[in-house]
């Protein structure tokens, strides 16, 4: 693997509309952002992601975009957009945008001028294709729920839509387009941006027969990640994608990819991949439903396991994947991966240690590190996700009550992660003087900032020490470059790595059961480098409390 400067790296994700609001009107914004700079210094970030911050109808919060050079006015000015990147670079902070070019919002101008004249240059900017016989192209099912084809008005025509109706795709066969694109993404680049987290690219490259898929549910449609799986060369695409632009500015990128093929991985991420990296999803798709949220189930622990040490393994063959417990389309990683007795501050170390040391550029979502969870939602209309309440009209048709629709969409809803962060136990959680745009989680008077930032044993000051731990000058070789090898697989709720390196042999080792188990250690402990039990020496059997966790440098 050729060494790149992302590599050793700590990345974070900024929710912008839930983060910080500065003005009082019940959404956070670019000037919030930079009043917290110091607090993501602290912590150790190097990279933060931003959400998107265009100019938007929100109708998927910002993933709709209608002008990509514009920052959106809920958010401030494109002044202040550049103090944030300039402040940023002072404290030794990379920033990373959203990148959403699969789609646009129906109020970007080039759509606006398609639909003036569908027959004209614009309309190829999109994919315009006639019905048949009365029905739409096919009949692939949008991700956020019905045909993924709307009328064009005034035509015999439909567009094509992946996601909502509001998002037309973009025609990537169209070159002038394309062009386009890259203009845009290499202005952002020369203003400074270290690259790109790249929305729902998989999804670019379409079938352009827009063949008929065998239907998968009652609606007769079938899900149109059918297509993706069937069609072949995106790769094309990215690589024309990567040469126009992120190539000439070493620009670190890390795509949002599902539905790879088999055997690609290798193409995406290694040395001369489309992106530096992308997203581990494995263990979050252990919860997918075969139909939607409604029939998903909760994640077992030793499936768990056996997913994330899978994925570890293969990954390591070819290069980085970017690991998260949780983001703005995930429910929080503690209720999520963490059976009830573990959903505490000590539960939340482990599972942070865990994840944070893993092989690859860990992301933490805002929230995570002060050990956010789920927020008790008391009936559908408290949700604004466009998403979550398609999942409840489908829970509902299943034949859920409206109670059994509103338990699967808490604990599945994307506005699980987007609740305003919590900065004290103040009004509002101390995230803005007005009326929050969505509810704060009623549990902010226990699990906020304020409250741990003086707290040695808190959840944050942990998290400080698990970063500092991972970047400090004595392990950071080890934790981003050493191999990962598992151990103890076959010991009831035992998840245990060791991270290693030709110098150096660490070991993470948790207990994720409720009981103390006993282990024998392989090697004798050389030093303890992090517990969440205040752990200072061990024999080689050890006795592991329930849901401790201990790193150490074993003497190999
Ligand atoms: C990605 C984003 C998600 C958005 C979708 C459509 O999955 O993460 O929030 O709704 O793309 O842009
Ligand atoms: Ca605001």
């Amino acid at each position: 693997m050729k060494k790149k400067w992302w590599n050793d790296k700590i990345a974070y994700q900024i929710y912008p509309k839930s983060f910080m609001d500065s003005n009082g009107d019940g959404i956070g914004d670019l000037r919030g952002i930079i009043s917290k700079l110091d607090y993501l210094q602290e912590l150790g970030i190097d990279i933060v992601w931003l959400s998107p911050v265009y100019k938007s109808p929100f109708v998927d919060q910002g993933y709709d975009i209608s002008d990509y050079y514009a920052i959106a006015e809920e958010f401030g000015t494109m002044e202040e957009f550049d103090e944030l990147l300039r402040e940023a670079k002072e404290r030794g902070i990379s920033i990373i945008m959203d990148l959403v070019i699969n789609h646009c919002s129906d109020k970007h101008e080039w759509f606006q001028k398609a639909l003036k004249e569908p027959d004209g240059e614009y309309a190829d900017y999109f994919y315009f294709r006639k019905g048949k016989n009365g029905n739409p192209p096919n009949n692939m099912r949008s991700y956020f729920g019905g045909s993924c084809w709307e009328p064009v008005p005034g035509t015999d025509k439909y567009y094509l839509h992946m996601f909502a109706k509001e998002q037309p795709d973009l025609n990537w066969e169209n070159k002038k387009l394309r062009q386009k694109l890259y203009d845009m993404v290499n202005w952002w680049l020369d203003k400074g941006l270290a690259g790109f987290r790249i929305d729902a690219i998989i999804n670019i490259k379409k079938d352009l027969d827009f063949p008929d898929y065998e239907p998968d549910g009652p609606d007769g449609l079938a899900g149109c990640w059918r297509m993706v799986e069937s069609v072949d060369g995106v790769g094309e695409l990215l690589e024309d994608l990567k040469n126009n632009t992120f190539k000439k500015y070493d620009a670190f990128t890390v795509g949002e990819v599902f539905n790879m093929k088999k055997d690609e991985l290798p193409q995406f991420i290694g040395d001369n991949g489309h992106f530096s990296t992308i997203f581990d999803f494995s263990a979050h798709c252990l919860s997918n439903g075969e139909h939607g949220w409604y029939d998903s189930k909760p994640v077992d622990f030793k499936e768990w396991r056996r997913t994330v040490i899978a994925s570890q393994l293969e990954v390591q063959k070819y290069g980085l994947e970017a690991n998260i417990i949780e983001n703005h389309d995930e429910p929080r990683g503690v209720s999520r991966f963490l059976p009830e007795y573990a959903r505490n501050p000590k539960g939340t170390k482990m599972l942070g240690t865990v994840n944070v040391l893993l092989r690859g550029i860990p992301f933490i979502y805002q929230g995570q590190e002060i050990g956010m969870q789920n927020a008790k939602w008391n009936s559908i209309d408290e949700f604004d996700d466009i998403n979550t309440i398609d999942q409840y009209n489908i829970a509902r048709e299943a034949g859920l009550t409206e109670k059994e629709a509103l338990d699967v969409c808490s604990a599945m809803s994307r506005d699980n992660a987007r609740t305003p962060f919590q900065w004290s136990d103040e009004d509002n959680a101390g995230f803005t003087t007005g009326k929050p745009w969505l509810k704060v989680n009623s549990d902010y008077k226990d699990i906020n900032v304020k409250s741990q930032i003086g707290d040695e044993d808190s959840v944050l000051n942990y998290y400080r020490r698990l970063i500092a731990l991972r970047k400090s000058s004595e392990y950071k070789d080890v934790f981003a470059y050493g191999r990962f090898e598992p151990v103890y697989e076959d010991t009831d709720n035992v998840m245990a790595y060791y991270r290693t390196d030709n110098n150096k042999r660490v070991l993470v080792l948790a207990n994720f059961g409720v009981d103390t188990v006993e282990v024998q250690l392989e090697y004798p402990i050389k030093k303890i480098l992090l517990s969440n039990e205040n752990r200072q020496e061990s024999d080689k059997t050890l006795q592991l409390s329930g849901c401790e966790v201990m790193v150490a440098e074993v003497c190999a």
